[in-house]
């Protein structure tokens, strides 16, 4: 087993779907939720939570009815109690929010996509290959001597967002900046922020927009190879048929979306996926000795995990999705970490198996129109990056001090830290 799941007991209606506690783990609620009620609206907020990974593939692929303008919801995780006072920094200090890709419905969401998608065609992703390679032999080379890492630090946050400074065009020493800023986008998603956590995270997000603006400044009048040139440049044709330039807050939309979307997310799958290889050495050794078997572990630990555990719709009219009715103006939640332990899909789905036939039909990467744009980076990142991790860190134990504690976040989900041992090289 991946984890000890322990059945929750007692009434769905008394349970608090989003007790931090319960965000932590799970896996409980989320097999509660598939057993009784696969399509429940939660009595206290009035979300429906969708479990099961049919319904959830249904509602993700009807995008006209289960819209993902969900901008608003997005800001504040869902909660009231959202501050002026951090809506006044964005708006007197910041650009506005607009909604390109992922708040986007289609017409407008698809132009934006289309836009972003050349930038992660399988063909560019294959040519960043020997960056990726070289890249993740430099992080290893920092802390190698020592016996001992942090991965989620050491390795797992810092080669996404190498990774993507390299391919928006920004130079790795602005490194410590980006995982701040990264970091605020995602403390913004968790659902659990204070009023005065909002201030600080609208600080924190002026300056990545102030940071960007400048740079799109300067790459809109010198060029180059990268995808803030391209944002600067291209010609780009609004639902209105009108050709124009993008606005600056469009631009700013869509970087944001590329650092956040990806760097929490492959970062956790990275650290998931030692964290599955330590606690099951059989799995270890079948993966140390076969490489081949690396991409399938990979689908396996992001089945377990699920980073983007859940993502929000907004239902456009009355509609019935698992035979319940569902009015216009409701808000979703697609569980997909659920969906991917799905037992009708996944025999014994709580079991990490890097042999698993099947793995790969999880919907860790969402399904439908808004299906990740940046899966085949994050998947040749991964796919790259643990042959030599687990050719260069050997006999990889956990240390001590590890408290295997996943944030609470409404929507994603992964751990922070974890730290471990190896042979020393
Ligand atoms: C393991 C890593 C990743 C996971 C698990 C993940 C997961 C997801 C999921 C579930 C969605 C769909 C959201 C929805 O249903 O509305 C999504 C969309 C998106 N992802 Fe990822 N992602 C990952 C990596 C990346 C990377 C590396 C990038 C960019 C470089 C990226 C950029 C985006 C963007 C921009 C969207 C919105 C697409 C749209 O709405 O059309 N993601 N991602």
């Amino acid at each position: 087993m991946s984890e000890a799941i322990k059945p929750i007991d007692g009434d769905l209606k008394d349970i608090n779907i989003f007790d931090p506690e319960l965000m932590k783990c799970p896996h409980a609620l989320y097999k509660k939720l598939r057993d009784e009620s696969p399509v429940y609206q939660d009595p206290a907020t009035g979300i429906f939570q969708v479990s099961k990974l049919e319904l959830i593939c249904e509602a993700a692929r009807n995008p006209k009815v289960f819209s993902n303008d969900f901008g608003a919801l997005q800001k504040d995780g869902g909660s009231d109690d959202y501050p002026q006072e951090a809506a006044d920094i964005m708006m007197k200090e910041g650009y506005p929010s607009v909604n390109t890709m992922l708040t986007a419905d289609p017409p407008r969401h698809t132009r934006y996509r289309s836009l972003v998608n050349k930038a992660f065609s399988p063909k560019l992703v294959q040519g960043m290959v020997p960056a990726i390679q070289r890249k993740t032999n430099d992080i290893i080379d920092k802390f190698i001597h020592t016996g001992k890492c942090d991965v989620a630090v050491d390795i797992a946050q810092q080669l996404p967002i190498k990774v993507i400074a390299e391919a928006l065009g920004v130079s790795s020493d602005y490194y410590e900046d980006f995982k701040v800023w990264s970091k605020a986008f995602t403390d913004q998603l968790s659902g659990t922020s204070t009023p005065e956590e909002h201030i600080e995270i609208a600080k924190k997000l002026v300056k990545f927009q102030q940071f960007f603006a400048n740079q799109l400044d300067e790459k809109g009048k010198n060029p180059a190879d990268d995808i803030i040139s391209d944002l600067a440049t291209i010609d780009f044709e609004d639902e209105h048929g009108v050709t124009r330039k993008l606005e600056t807050a469009e631009q700013l939309s869509i970087i944001q979306q590329l650092l956040v979307a990806g760097n929490a997310t492959t970062a956790h799958s990275i650290t998931e996926a030692i964290k599955l290889l330590i606690e099951h050495p059989e799995q270890m050794e079948l993966v140390v000795n076969d490489h081949s078997l690396i991409p399938n572990m990979i689908e396996e630990s992001l089945r377990l995990l699920t980073p983007t555990n859940n993502m929000w719709r907004i239902v456009t009219e009355d509609t019935e999705l698992g035979g319940v009715s569902i009015p216009k103006g409701s808000s979703l939640l697609l569980r997909y970490g659920s969906g991917n332990r799905d037992e009708e899909v996944f025999e014994n789905p709580d079991t990490f198996d890097v042999t698993r036939k099947n793995s790969k039909r999880h919907v860790a990467f969402g399904q439908g129109i808004h299906v990740c744009v940046g899966m085949n980076l994050s998947r040749k990142e991964m796919y790259t990056a643990f042959p030599i991790i687990i050719d260069r860190l050997k006999n990889m134990r956990f240390a001590e001090g590890n408290d295997f504690n996943y944030s609470p976040n409404v929507l994603l989900r992964g751990l922070d830290s974890l730290h471990i041992e190896f042979d020393k090289a």
